[in-house]
Order: C-alpha cells, then sequence, then structure tokens
C-alpha cells in the first residue's frame, strides 16, 4: 500500500531524548510527527505507549522518507558519529532538493561543516542543530540552536519554535548562523556548563569541608541561593542532589557516588577549539582537567599521603555565615568570568568561520530550556543589547559592579582554600583571569625579552613603532628589525 506524505516533520533515532523531542513535536497543534528507528522495537514502543501522539511509524527507510510532506524536514537524533553519517547517506539517497535533514545531536560542529559542504551540491539543506536541556528539555521544551541555510531556517524556525522552551514570551530557538554555528554554539554552552558545574562543586566543597556542615544543610544553603542573583537550573538541581538520601545505606547519596566525573567530550572540544582560536577559556579548561584529575584514580591514590597543610582548617562557628556569604559571592564573579569566557569563544568562533552570531540572541535563547539556563542570562543579553561591540562581558556596567562587590570575597575564599590545601581550580583561574585581564602591564614583557634572547624572536618597545632585537650573543646592543615569523 503506498505510503501518504502526511508528515509535517520526522525524528530519526528513538533512544530518550529523539523520543521526547518527537513526542513534544506530536503535542504542539499542527505537527503530524514521523517516527524511524533502526531497530522497530524502539518504534514499537513509543508508538504503543503513546497513541495520543498520533505518530506515522515507519519500518523503513523508503516508508519514512515517504510518509514525509514536501520540503521533507527530518531530525537526527542518534549518538554523535558514524551513526549519524550512516543515517544522513540513508536520508540523502531518498530526498530532494529543498528537503532538510536536521542533526540535532552533539555533533562536533568540525563534521558539521564537512557535512553540510558535501550535501549541500544535492540540493538538500543540511542543519546541525544544538539542543540542550536534557530529557526533561527534549519532552516540554529545549534551547534549540540550529545552524545550517536562512533559506532552511524557514521551513524549520517555526517548527522548532513551536517545541522550543519560552523565556519571557520569547521561543529559545534562533537561526545561530550558517553551516555548523549552532553545534559550536552548543559546544560552548557545554563548556560553560562544565565551568559552572566545577564552581558549583568547589564551592560545596569549601562549606563543606571548611564549615563541617552535611550535605542536606548545604541544599538549603544552595536553595536560599537560588532565590537571588545565583538562580539558575543548575543551583537549583545542585540542592536535590545534596538532599538525596541513598536509601540502601542511608547516607547521602553524594558520598556514596564514585568521585569520578565523567565527560562525553565537548568540554573538551570547547577547549581544543579555545586554544586553536586563542581564546583563554581558563574556567572551562580547568573545569574539563578537574574532570580528568578526578579520574586519574591510580594517581590519586600514589598521592594520597603527600604532604598538605600542616594545621586542620576550620570556619569558626561565629564566621560560617560571612564565610558562606564570602563563597557565593566568589561562585558569582568566577560564574560571570566563566560566561564571559564563553562568550568570547563563540565571538573569536564566528570571525574565524565567518558567521553572523547575535550575542545578545544566544544569551536570550539560553534563559530558559538549556542546562547552563539563568536569571543572570537576562543580564548578559541586556549587556549586549546596550552595546554590540562590548569587547570583555565582565566590563558592561552591570557586570563590573557585580565583581567590583564580589572581589573582596573571591580573594578571601581563593586565599583559604589554598592555604587550606581544597582544590579550587576554576575559583582560583577565574580569579587569575580577572586579575590578568585588569592588569595594565603584565609579566608578558619579560617573556618576550626572554624569547628575544634564545630565538632572536624579536619585541615591539612601548616609546617607539618598530621591531626590535637585541645583539645577546653579542654587545647586547638593539637593532631595528623586520618581524621574525617565529
Ligand atoms: C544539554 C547537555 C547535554 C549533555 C552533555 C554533557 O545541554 O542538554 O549539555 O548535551 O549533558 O552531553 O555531557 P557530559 O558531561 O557527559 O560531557
Amino acid at each position: 500500500m503506498p505510503v501518504t506524505p502526511s508528515a509535517n516533520i520526522g525524528v530519526v533515532g528513538l533512544a530518550v531524548m529523539g523520543s521526547n523531542l518527537a513526542r513534544n513535536l506530536a503535542s504542539r497543534e499542527g505537527n503530524t510527527v514521523a517516527v524511524f528507528n533502526r531497530s522497530p522495537v524502539r518504534t514499537h514502543t513509543l508508538t504503543t505507549e503513546h497513541p495520543e501522539a498520533g505518530f506515522v511509524a515507519s519500518e523503513t527507510y523508503d516508508d519514512f522518507v515517504a510518509s514525509l510532506a514536501k520540503p521533507r524536514t527530518a531530525i537526527i537524533m542518534v549518538q554523535a558519529g558514524k551513526g549519524t553519517d550512516a543515517v544522513i547517506s540513508e536520508l540523502v539517497a531518498r530526498f530532494e532538493p529543498g528537503d532538510i535533514i536536521v542533526d540535532g545531536g552533539n555533533a562536533n560542529f568540525h563534521d558539521t561543516i564537512r557535512r553540510e559542504s558535501e550535501i549541500s551540491p544535492t540540493g538538500v539543506h543540511f542543519v546541525g542543530t544544538g539542543i540542550s536541556g536534557g530529557e526533561e528539555g527534549a519532552l516540554n521544551g529545549p534551547s534549540i540552536m540550529p545552524g545550517g541555510s536562512v533559506e532552511s531556517y524557514q521551513t524549520l524556525g517555526p517548527i522548532l519554535a513551536s517545541i522550543a522552551a519560552v523565556a519571557e514570551g520569547e521561543p529559545c530557538v534562533t537561526h545561530v548562523g550558517t553551516d555548523g554555528a549552532g553545534h559550536f554554539v552548543k559546544m560552548v554552552h557545554n563548556g560553560i556548563e562544565y565551568a559552572d558545574m566545577q564552581l558549583i562543586a568547589e564551592a560545596y566543597d569549601l562549606i563543606r569541608q571548611g564549615t563541617g556542615k552535611s550535605p542536606a544543610e548545604i541544599a538549603d544553603i544552595f536553595a536560599e541561593w537560588n532565590t537571588g542573583e545565583l538562580e539558575s537550573y543548575l543551583i537549583e538541581i545542585t540542592a536535590e542532589v545534596l538532599r538525596q538520601t541513598d536509601a540502601a545505606t542511608g547516607q547521602p547519596l553524594v558520598d556514596v557516588i564514585l568521585d569520578e566525573a565523567g565527560a562525553k567530550g565537548t568540554g573538551a572540544w570547547t577547549v581544543q577549539n579555545a586554544l586553536e582560536l586563542g581564546v583563554p577559556t581558563s574556567g572551562i579548561a580547568e573545569a574539563v582537567f578537574a574532570r580528568s584529575l578526578s579520574s586519574k584514580r591510580a594517581q590519586r591514590e600514589a598521592a594520597v599521603d603527600l604532604p598538605g597543610p600542616s594545621t586542620e582548617w576550620k570556619v569558626a562557628d561565629a564566621d560560617a555565615a560571612a564565610f558562606i556569604e564570602d563563597v557565593r559571592r566568589a561562585l558569582y564573579a568566577s560564574k560571570i568570568i566563566a560566561y564571559s569566557q564563553g562568550f568570547d569563544e563563540i565571538v573569536a568562533g564566528a570571525e574565524q568561520f565567518g558567521w553572523d552570531v547575535k550575542k545578545g540572541d544566544i544569551a536570550k535563547i539560553w534563559r530558559a530550556g538549556c542546562i547552563i539556563r539563568a536569571r543572570f542570562l537576562n543580564r548578559i543579553a541586556d549587556a549586549y543589547a546596550d552595546d554590540s561591540a562590548l569587547v570583555a562581558l565582565v566590563t558592561a556596567p552591570y557586570f563590573r559592579d557585580a565583581v567590583a562587590g564580589a572581589q573582596e570575597s573571591w580573594r578571601r575564599v581563593v586565599a583559604i582554600a589554598a592555604q587550606a590545601g581544597i582544590p579550587t581550580p576554576a575559583f582560583s583561574s577565574s580569579l587569575a583571569y580577572y586579575d590578568g585581564l585588569r592588569a595594565p602591564r603584565l609579566p608578558a614583557a619579560l617573556i618576550q625579552g626572554q624569547r628575544d634572547f634564545f630565538g632572536a624572536h624579536t619585541y615591539k618597545r612601548v616609546d617607539k613603532p618598530g621591531v626590535f632585537h637585541t645583539l645577546w650573543s653579542g654587545d647586547h646592543s638593539e637593532i631595528e628589525t623586520t618581524p621574525s615569523s617565529h
């Protein structure tokens, strides 16, 4: 029996994220959703468990493609990597010019750029799209970061807007830029997510070790913080995780979870690209490395007896409230730095790859649905709206004031952590970055002198134009020269 092209959107890959996204799409007025999974059992389970969705299910690619109305639009929700290429080639073989393939996985944006350039000669649009919000977001409203062509967004935009989270009446989706822009921005989102999580973990560790409060008591502190400027999804879930008791042992769950943090790679990509782009995303880098260190079990066991501070550190009960407030402020200041660095990477990526990314729009679509959603994203959106040429977020009036108000606390916390032997790589590196950024003069001048000494790499002077070299192995006189290529 011929299949009727009745669906305006299709989903390929029905694991949790794909199923939830398909259900979200089906729940919105005007959408008829075609679904396909390599193993038909999953398709069957989804359609029988959710008859209300009215899914158009297929067991072959031929039927799936035939069930889509033109322009055919299919969202791929499979594990990033080879699986994605396999699905793409099945669809490209059956799609026609004007049809749209959306990759909604956490693909590496370099792969997305490659795929787009391979597919575009066929006339089929390929749209790499970041989707954030985890399983719950996929079902109820994620933050969506599509790349790809402007033309494809005309068809895709309204469909994505129908399922996206809504922040202050605006759907959390925007056309981020062409080809790999969507996946690039999602990658940086994840990098910021890593930094934010690490900062929160450091705050928890300091309070726990400094005050001896229980995880449940610290959960109350985070819940309280979540009513103020730190309000965010990650702070909110932190309180819930800390409050959880393990049913088997009666212990706080956080105490029975192995302290080795996993990672699927997007944080590392953010740092790799930051290195290539020359953007100091030190907070994100430290967060990635902190996860790596946590997983080096053999090294940690070998090092566990290495000496730490000779005296034990404990905050006096009378000082506990002030210490906790210091930690809160240090967290806020460090968080501003992490987001500031992330936005710097987006700006540099946009410049390098030729994308017209609107920073304010990115801040807006991160206000709801995504993992890093936070009250202060409104402030970031405002800062870019007030000054689209803003060179560093932390210099915008609101953030300048916020950091000015927090910096004494921030310094105390980093100093106490160092004295107490508590690792705070993200707090410390964020503060070092802040101090580096605001320094009128950096010791980079000495590095230039060293480079010139051993490699004749030359230097510039503060008092006159030109490029210079000192004859270090001669009479130490200075000559004007052409710039070194090294
Ligand atoms: C999201 C998340 C999601 C996922 C990442 C990070 O935005 O919904 O970022 O994409 O949690 O894969 O996971 P790892 O911590 O495992 O790298």
